[in-house]
């Protein structure tokens, strides 16, 4: 007995062995194998996440690169010419696309009914025409290309070769035809007011950036076809 008590004074303590709980460990074991996916997974999300981040401006630099490629030049967009057959004479030297010619002297008509006296200053040009305006008169004027297309389209790229422009006047006070006083007569006042009922729209107002502003040239969209040739100058820059 006093033996066994000495041998247990001097006895060595065993080291003591413990084990994780089981549920624990089946969980940490699952995590271990599954850990090569889920590193897989969130690399992705965050690689992703990071070439959104990053390609958002390049994908928006695209789309303006695109606009800003889409055919114009300093601003005026492409037109192809009418064809002959589909111009008519609505008076000396103003030609139009039929298609616009009843809306265009309907327009006349009831304006003079409000005492509004309109005139026609331009309407059809060709393309040859058009080339002389805009090069001979830059060549007279001693004017950079980009300064003459502020208010003349290069040739191919006006809207009176499609045979849908008109240039208005007020034919009581021709001394502001073709100026940006035009806007201060009756007869643009009246436009304003009434150009949309018979589809004339402004083409060139104080927005553009291009383009001086030209409160007597008015387009029109009254047709199928003319909302597709100014389709791509409706869509806002
Ligand atoms: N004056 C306009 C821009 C044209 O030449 O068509
Ligand atoms: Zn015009």
């Amino acid at each position: 007995m006093r033996l066994n008590k000495e041998i247990n004074q001097f006895d060595i303590p065993l080291a003591k062995r413990t084990y994780l709980n089981n549920s624990n460990s089946i969980l940490l074991k699952k995590l271990l194998i599954l850990s090569p996916f889920l590193f897989l997974i969130f690399s992705i999300a965050a690689l992703r996440l990071i070439r959104n981040i990053e390609l958002e401006p390049l994908y928006n630099l695209k789309f303006q690169v695109e606009r800003d490629h889409d055919g114009r030049i300093f601003g005026h967009i492409p037109y192809k010419e009418i064809p002959k057959e589909k111009l008519v004479l609505i008076e000396p030297n103003i030609e139009v696309h039929i298609d616009m010619r009843d809306s265009l002297l309907k327009m006349r008509e009831e304006a003079k009914k409000d005492g509004i006296y309109l005139v026609f200053l331009s309407g059809y040009r060709s393309i040859n025409l058009q080339n002389d305006i805009f090069y001979s008169l830059k060549s007279i004027r001693n004017q950079e290309a980009a300064e003459r297309a502020r208010v003349s389209a290069p040739p191919g790229y006006s809207e009176h070769s499609t045979g849908f422009a008109i240039d208005i006047g007020d034919a009581t006070q021709r001394e502001t035809d073709f100026e940006a006083d035009f806007e201060n007569t009756d007869a643009f006042r009246w436009l304003i007011k009434n150009a949309a009922r018979y589809h004339f729209k402004l083409s060139f107002n104080k927005d553009n950036k291009y383009i001086d502003y030209e409160p007597w040239h008015w387009r029109y969209e009254g047709s199928i076809e003319a909302l597709k040739v100014f389709e791509s100058s409706n869509i806002k820059l």
